[in-house]
């Protein structure tokens, strides 16, 4: 078991390789009301894991994407008010980074501001979602457009939860891992590419050390940079194209998915400027397509894809900017981009 510890608006734990049953028992001992959020399809594994005790209450959520919309949102306030929760009460949040980030957001708003606990049950979850405060819902407008800063009191990981996920899940959390071999820890990318995608879901050894980095690698950013000014800009590497293309897959696609998409539109926007060797480029495409996640979208889309990218919270008014490399672990800002440099590199991930 390891822990790490990240510093952001409070100071709190990251515990890896635990039980999280052991935890969230001793989570409860000195609450007097607890409320267990948890996904339609995790429920019985949460119901039948955790001791009947009687200051707990599960409510069960719906799952995935369409979970954070403001109708969940009134559905949390609405047991939160009837079960007379105060500030000494506690949330806990047990489900991958839809789960996290609704249970946050609905802690963040209740008494504007009530503690809560992540147990993060899928990688994307793991390394990203349930690590750095952000917590959200989407809107028709775009994807966590509507939410807030609220870091979580503790962020239990039991990698127990990664034997049920799906293979599609596990792959589209290695994309955020990935993402941070690009941006910060090149050592992540030697570690996956020396296994196949079924070896490294085999291997708790090679998950655990991947989980460590790329959660050392969001802490520290996190740590230096918490309200998303500058710094923590460059975790949103592949973010830009990646959320227009899940909010035009209208999430058919995974996030982690959209993001592999967006890895390589940045990777090749930086090559079309000049900046990025193509080896690197190339090394993008062969680790993704490694973990079976997709690299190209459909070329129809663009038109649609245009108008999303601006909503993008990188953007400043009608100007593009994208996080870039211009080398392994050196991140860069590509500010200005045009309309024709978009269009130009869209090609080069089309189908
Ligand atoms: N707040 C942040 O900083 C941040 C960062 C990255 C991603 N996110 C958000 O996280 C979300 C994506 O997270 P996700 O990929 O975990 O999605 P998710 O929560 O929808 O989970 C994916 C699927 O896996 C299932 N599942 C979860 N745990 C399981 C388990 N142990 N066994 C079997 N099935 C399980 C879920 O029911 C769901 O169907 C997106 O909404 C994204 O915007 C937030």
């Amino acid at each position: 078991m390891q822990t790490l510890r990240v510093q952001a608006e409070n100071t709190y734990d990251v515990i890896v390789g635990c039980n999280w049953k052991s935890e969230f028992s001793e989570l409860i001992a000195d609450r007097n009301r607890v409320v267990v959020l948890v996904p339609a399809t995790l429920a019985a594994a949460v119901v039948g894991s955790i001791v009947a005790a009687k200051n707990v209450k599960i409510l069960e959520i719906p799952d995935g994407e369409i979970a954070k919309s403001i109708q969940t949102l009134e559905m949390i306030w609405q047991f939160l008010g009837e079960n007379g929760f105060t500030r000494s009460d506690l949330m806990v949040a047990i489900g991958g980074g839809t789960t996290t980030d609704i249970g946050g957001f609905a802690a963040a708003t209740w008494l504007r501001g009530i503690d809560w606990v992540a147990i993060p049950t899928t990688l994307a979850g793991m390394v990203d979602a349930a690590i750095g405060g952000k917590t959200g819902i989407n809107s028709a407008f775009g994807k966590n457009l509507i939410g807030s800063f609220h870091s979580p009191r503790k962020v239990i990981i039991d990698q127990i939860w990664l034997e049920t996920i799906s293979d599609r899940d596990f792959s589209a959390g290695m994309a955020e891992v990935i993402k941070c071999g690009f941006i910060a820890d090149p050592k992540i990318l030697e570690i996956v590419e020396a296994s196949s995608l079924a070896e490294l879901r085999n291997s708790l050894e090679s998950t655990q050390e991947l989980i460590l980095r790329a959660i050392a690698i969001k802490g520290k950013v996190v740590g230096e940079d918490f309200r998303d000014n500058f710094a923590r800009e460059v975790l949103n590497y592949g973010h830009t194209m990646g959320h227009a293309i899940e909010l035009h897959s209208q999430y058919r696609l995974r996030h982690g998915e959209a993001i592999a998409i967006g890895m390589i539109f940045a990777a090749e926007l930086a090559r079309f400027k000049g900046v990025l060797s193509a080896q690197i480029v190339e090394r993008h495409h062969k680790i993704l397509t490694q973990m079976k996640l997709p690299t190209t979208y459909s070329s129809l889309a663009l038109p649609e894809l245009l108008p999303l990218l601006l909503l993008d919270k990188k953007s400043r008014g009608t100007t593009l900017r994208f996080v870039a490399l211009s080398d392994l672990a050196a991140p860069m800002r590509l500010e200005g981009v045009t309309e024709g440099e978009i269009k130009a590199t869209y090609e080069r991930v089309t189908t």
